[in-house]
């Protein structure tokens, strides 16, 4: 039994068609107009694949293959948002192997005991609305529904509203459900995979991740008249912020990495002194206390830029996700599949989030990485080889059937 890999790349040109960016990447934010069409393609295609579809309160969209006894599904997926000028292949391409595994069982007529099926999360990127994985998130019972539903984005939009607005807004409880399995496909991210021509990644778990918000308020002023020495310059402060938290891996080491990715500048023109700046602070590591040091060294660092400048700061430490470890059965079973595929693999541990993250502590989770080329990742120039991808499929496939079972 082998996947159709012209069907599953057809399925790939057609859905990163919607909100395709002009250098070939995507920018389909999660519960936008493009997210709806997005989500609108896969449940069509879900229906004629015979699954029975539902939507839960969160958004998060299920499709069940129905198995030959009373028993919980095996359930393979990941998310269909991106970031905004990010790839055709995170996220989406793990929901799109998972069709693929279930049209092949349909073609091969095969019966399973337990159900096979395929789940969408909701705004898995954390790019509009933070914090990342909020679908899955809810569901694994580790973010309050509500919470979740008052996430805002830059726009003050809520996220309640725009799961209405899309027309996304199930009636199915957002809580953990009986399952075998949780299986998600993924691209790697990184460059481990290609630099040692392996096709398929057996991750065995994720780094733990915190995201910090920190708001440096100074004086905002004409950036003429007003002399050197009586200025309060938030974004002066949030340099320093910058610098340091770059610094942080050098002092701790560990494989641990830190990241300023958001920079809200007020009032962002050139003639005055910014007033208040907003940035978000991302801190990765495999060994959890790394990541508790860390957050203490962005504590002291705050303090200091700030006083430096004579500022004045908030620093939320706002969410944390800890060091996951997969299932060993669900790992093995993965490796057994690659292996029975004679295809090049080795374990591998993710630096990035993904839904299997909070899946993990409802299940038994595990995931398969296939490369990416130049490891690059949350960019237009994300790619990764259709070889590698039918290498990845498969494992899913064969990975899935063992865990559902022969009826
Ligand atoms: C999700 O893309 C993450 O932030 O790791
Ligand atoms: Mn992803
Ligand atoms: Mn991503």
């Amino acid at each position: 039994m082998r996947i159709d890999r012209k069907r599953l790349e057809a399925s790939m040109d057609a859905l990163g068609r919607v909100g395709a960016t002009p250098k070939g990447g995507l920018n389909r934010l999660a519960l936008t107009d493009d997210d709806r069409r997005g989500r609108d393609l896969l449940v069509t295609w879900m229906r004629e694949a015979g699954l029975a579809v539902t939507v839960d309160q969160m958004g998060n969209i299920f499709g069940i293959r129905a198995g030959a006894d009373g028993l919980p599904p095996v359930l393979m997926g990941s998310h269909a948002d991106s970031v905004p000028t990010g790839g055709r292949y995170d996220g989406q391409l793990g929901v799109l192997c998972a069709l693929e595994v279930i049209r092949t069982l349909n073609d091969g007529k095969v019966s399973t005991r337990h159900p096979v099926g395929m789940v969408i999360f909701t705004n898995e990127e954390g790019a509009r609305f933070q914090p990342a994985m909020i679908g899955s998130g809810v569901m694994a019972g580790k973010i309050p529904l509500e919470d979740a539903y008052n996430a805002r984005d830059r726009d003050g939009l809520r996220l309640g509203d725009e799961l209405e607005r899309i027309g996304y807004l199930g009636s199915e409880p957002c809580v953990p459900r009986p399952l075998r399995a949780y299986l998600e496909l993924h691209i790697e991210q990184g460059p481990f995979l290609e630099e040692e021509g392996i096709p398929v990644g057996i991750v065995e778990g994720i780094v733990a991740i915190a995201w910090s918000r920190l708001t440096l308020t100074g004086v905002q002023d004409h950036a003429g008249p007003t002399p050197m020495r009586i200025r309060h310059d938030a974004l002066v402060a949030a340099a320093d912020v910058v610098r340091g938290v770059r610094d942080i891996p050098r002092t701790i080491g560990g494989d641990l990495v830190s990241t300023v990715g958001r920079l809200d500048v007020t009032p962002n023109i050139p003639n005055a002194i910014p007033g208040r700046v907003a940035l978000s602070i991302d801190l990765r590591a495999p060994d959890e206390h790394h990541v508790t040091r860390a957050l203490g060294l962005v504590d002291r660092l705050a303090t200091e830029a700030a006083h430096a400048e004579g500022v004045d700061y908030e620093l939320d430490h706002y969410w944390r996700v800890p060091r996951t470890h997969f299932d060993l059965e669900v790992v093995d079973t993965i490796e057994r599949a690659a292996r029975s595929l004679r295809c090049g693999h080795r374990r591998i541990l993710s630096g990035a989030g993904h839904d299997a993250q909070y899946m993990a502590a409802i299940c038994p989770t595990g995931m398969i990485f296939v490369p990416s080329r130049d490891g690059r990742s949350h960019c237009e120039e994300e790619f990764t080889a259709m070889d590698d991808i039918e290498h990845g499929a498969n494992t899913l496939l064969l990975a899935g059937a063992a865990l559902a079972g022969q009826a």
